[in-house]
């Protein structure tokens, strides 16, 4: 294998003369240097994503990246280099953006139980609009307005019912999920904020979902928006923004790709023009995903009833998707992938129970005990999910930038593990 190989969508990773790198880096010889299991991400393919949105929606548009999908403090910092701005939806995350250091970035607020002392603090610091998901909240966000002497900036959340087709766990804008408002208690609500003198509307917002690959769902739903708005004068006075939720889906190693998100704003934008409304998109997974790896070695393969297991050092703790949502993440060896298949196999970690798998019936080759795996579109909700279950300490990070690395997340030590344990 002389010519570079690569899985479909994940351009910064390629396999040279049969071994996989990273950018310049060869991936044995990370695991060599910072152990496994190892989140490895490029910062060329997260630029790459982050300028291919830019471009397709132009200048004004804001970027919104979803810390949710992966929050650690070096890629939040060099998502405000580029000019992003946020999408928080915790107290937790506003205090990662001020941990990194980042000053004056735009930033929203969505989530269905927002409490007093998030939206406090991020009225606080400066929050650009809060995406109002309940009538619930008015009157905690009103009270947050009179206690830190501002007004309110609300781009109200509606429910207008569209079928996003995807997971039902990351479904979010259908008439039976959680969030947004339906068009009655949006109107009640826009009756309630024209009533205030603090809160002020600015937009709309919505998120169909996450992993969404067609247009469609995106320009249902702003056909049904524009239908409200022309339904009463207080549905469209003073709006600015309109948010369109993040959910652009990637490939996951499918030829069939991603979102084509040029499509999407060469329809959108013009619509939008049309009622003076400015985009803000709220990307995680299509900035992030791709950019990811997950790396493990290989400990052994066992037989198995129906296919032989391959046992490898990372499970689902360190990567919850497959085994939660039944994910396919394209999983290859680090060495030599055209080796011939030695059959299906089941690839599963150490963890106490059946769920717990990373790839279930993929070929592979005979891969023996001390190679490595590669578990690809890694980058989000990968590392952003791990968990301490069976006490196993949680992967390091690393970050690759053309010929160097950074580890960006130390591997939990041991001690981290109990560190918030009272010893009574
Ligand atoms: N905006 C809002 C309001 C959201 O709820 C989400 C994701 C996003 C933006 C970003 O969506 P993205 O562009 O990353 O698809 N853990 C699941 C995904 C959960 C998504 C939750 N909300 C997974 O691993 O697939």
């Amino acid at each position: 294998m002389n010519q570079e190989t690569r899985i479909a969508g994940c351009s910064q990773f390629a396999w040279r003369d049969g071994e996989l790198h990273c950018e310049g880096l060869s991936l044995a010889n990370l695991a060599e240097q910072y152990g496994t299991p190892l989140y490895v991400y490029s910062k060329a393919a997260m630029v790459e994503r982050y300028q291919m949105l830019r471009q397709a929606f132009g200048p004004k548009a804001g970027i919104a990246y979803a810390i949710k999908s992966n929050s650690n403090l070096s890629l939040l910092r060099l998502f405000a280099e580029l000019g992003a701005g946020f999408d928080l939806v915790s107290l937790g995350e506003l205090r990662r953006i001020q941990a990194a250091g980042i000053k004056d970035a735009d930033m929203v607020f969505a989530g269905v139980a927002k409490q007093e002392q998030e939206l406090e603090a991020a009225l606080e610091a400066g929050i650009t609009f809060f995406n109002l998901e309940s009538q619930r909240e008015l009157a905690l966000l009103e009270a947050a307005g009179e206690r830190v002497g501002r007004s309110v900036p609300i781009a109200l959340r509606l429910n207008v019912d569209v079928d996003a087709e995807t997971h039902e766990y990351i479904s979010t804008g259908r008439r039976q999920d959680k969030f947004g408002l339906d068009l009655d208690s949006a109107s009640q609500a826009l009756r309630q904020i024209r009533d205030s003198k603090r809160l002020q509307l600015v937009g709309y917002h919505i998120h169909l979902g996450s992993q969404i690959r067609s247009t469609r769902p995106f320009l249902e739903a702003f056909s049904r928006v524009e239908e409200f708005m022309a339904a009463a004068p207080e549905h469209r006075e003073g709006l600015r923004y309109y948010d369109l939720g993040g959910g652009f889906g990637i490939a996951y190693g499918d030829g069939a790709g991603l979102l084509d998100v040029q499509a999407l704003a060469d329809q959108l934008l013009p619509r939008l023009e049309a009622h003076g409304l400015t985009a803000v998109l709220e990307p995680g997974r299509f900035l992030v995903g791709d950019a990811g790896i997950l790396l493990s070695r290989v400990l052994g393969r066992k037989p198995g009833g129906e296919r032989d297991f391959l046992l490898v050092d990372a499970a689902m703790n360190d990567l919850l998707r497959p085994s939660h949502y039944g994910a396919e993440h394209p999983v290859a060896a680090v060495s030599r992938p055209d080796r011939p298949p030695e059959g299906k196999v089941d690839v599963v970690g150490p963890i106490c129970e059946s769920g717990d798998f990373l790839a279930l019936g993929r070929s592979l080759p005979d891969m023996q005990e001390g190679e490595l795996l590669a578990v690809f579109s890694a980058g989000a909700y990968g590392a952003a999910m791990t968990l301490t279950y069976n006490s196993r300490p949680r992967p390091a990070e690393v970050l690759v930038d053309g010929e160097s690395s950074q580890l960006i997340r130390r591997r939990d030590s041991y001690p981290d593990l109990w560190a918030q344990e009272l010893d009574l």
